[in-house]
């Protein structure tokens, strides 16, 4: 079984390598090739994974290159797990948004539709390569916006492209955790869209367990999600929201915490990996243990922001438990590959799940998933409330999408307008002049 790994030399690459170190099943991936458009990063990456793979006696062979076509021939399972413009992009998208005084986050707000704008063009163009070099192939995709760019790819590639986020999974976790119930077992109620969707019910054997926790302040403030938006706010909404949804219910408060902030989370990681990469080009420098440090700040500091906001200080031990993006991934390829039939929460087009968006609308829901791929399980119709947030966002992708295809500025400018994050139709056009001029690839958005 091959893998390959587009953004081969990203810096989570080891935590996927780690996880198939562990499995030694019959069926397993023996061969990962890792592909960036940077050889310097590649040859980072591949010092950490040959490190993870001492003493490890049927560890997969790892090649690296910069050819992509070479890359994609003959992967089974393909991870899409670029960053389009690097973090120097992502803290541009972050600052000229913060100046504008509107959210500049990565997915979520005008951060997320800018990013979103220079991605889909490089994500529609590899899902064609993909769907011409390794038409079988099963394609992952990490890539943020997860559900935007995973459905700008399943335009070419169908079903074949699952996207993948690890929140969902570890808030469905930490819920279970507090509830004393096994995460395997229980069942998890939890639809929306990728960074926007909500824990409606965790039913162990047939019983809704959610109640419990929502009458409970103490249980409540034992894990992030309920610390982050606080008892009184998860009881009057019935429901535990993934955590970017703090970007909007506590949108002011996150937008200025983000506005004082010494440095965007973009600008830090920027730092920070630049550090890691560097320290790479010292061949007596230890590459796991280095990684692994920068791994630990990198976790320890996520949303630090949001949690200063809401007064909750560190993250503790349990919040830490990463064990979600690479197992999320490594699950979907087992059931995939040994069709192994298993439950786990996806991007998936919509088909009739939620009967307010299309069929080819991308959503993140639980999925049944075997050889066949991911389908999409029934679920219980969102609350008005989560329509309106869903529906919006949707319709802002939509037009990502279509100026991403068409050039159209006034289309552009309609995505930011739209969101509702963005509190006016000028901030919407200073935001493309803005990020038009941060970003010389959207000088695409030149037709009117
Ligand atoms: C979570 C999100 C991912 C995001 C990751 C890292 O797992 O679901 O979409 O990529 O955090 O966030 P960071 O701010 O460290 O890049
Ligand atoms: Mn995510």
């Amino acid at each position: 079984m091959k893998l390959t790994i587009l953004g081969g030399g990203g810096f989570r690459v080891p935590l996927v390598y780690g996880a198939l170190l562990a499995d030694h099943a019959e069926g397993r991936v023996s061969a990962v090739t890792l592909y960036d458009t940077d050889a310097d990063r590649l040859t980072a990456v591949a010092r950490v994974l040959a490190e993870q793979a001492e003493n490890v006696p049927d560890a997969p062979a790892v090649d690296a290159t910069t050819d992509l076509d070479e890359a994609l021939r003959g992967a089974d399972f393909v991870f899409s797990a670029i960053r389009v413009g690097g973090l120097e992009g992502r803290a541009a998208d972050e600052r000229v948004a913060l100046d504008l005084g509107v959210l500049g986050q990565e997915t979520v707000g005008a951060g997320g539709i800018a990013y979103g704008l220079r991605t889909v063009p490089v994500a529609v163009d590899l899902a064609r390569r993909i769907a011409r070099l390794a038409p079988d192939a099963w394609v992952i995709n990490f890539t943020n916006p997860a559900g935007l760019v995973t459905e700008a790819m399943s335009r070419h590639l169908g079903d074949r492209v699952i996207g993948i986020c690890d929140s969902p999974v570890g808030l469905g976790r930490r819920i279970a955790r507090v509830l004393g119930a096994d995460p395997d077992r229980a069942r998890i109620d939890y639809v929306g869209l990728n960074h926007l969707g909500w824990v409606r019910g965790l039913r162990v054997d047939g019983r809704d367990e959610l109640p419990r926790l929502l009458a409970d302040p103490a249980l409540l403030g034992s894990f992030e999600e309920g610390r982050l938006f606080g008892a009184d706010w998860l009881r009057s909404l019935g429901a535990v929201p993934n955590e970017y949804l703090h970007y909007y219910y506590f949108n002011r408060e996150a937008v200025r915490a983000y506005q004082e902030a010494e440095q965007t989370r973009g600008a830090f990681l920027r730092e920070q990996q630049e550090g890691f990469y560097a320290r790479m080009k010292d061949p007596a420098a230890p590459a796991l243990a280095t990684w692994d440090r920068t791994r630990a700040e990198r976790e320890a500091t996520y949303m630090s922001e949001n949690r200063e906001v809401a007064g909750v200080g560190e993250r503790d031990g349990s919040d830490l438990e990463s064990g979600g993006y690479e197992q999320v991934a490594l699950a979907l390829m087992r059931a995939v590959a040994r069709d192994e039939r298993t439950t786990l929460i996806l991007n998936v087009p919509n088909r009739t799940t939620l009967p307010v968006l299309d069929a080819e609308a991308v959503i993140e829901v639980p999925c049944l998933v075997d050889a066949n791929g991911a389908r999409p399980l029934a679920v219980d119709p969102l609350p008005y409330h989560a329509v309106g947030l869903v529906t919006a966002v949707k319709a802002v992708e939509r037009a990502v999408l279509e100026a991403s295809e068409s050039g159209s500025r006034a289309t552009a400018v309609k995505a930011f307008a739209l969101h509702p994050l963005v509190d006016s139709v000028t901030v919407a056009e200073r935001l493309v002049d803005g990020y038009v001029e941060a970003h010389p690839a959207l000088a695409r958005l030149n037709r009117p």
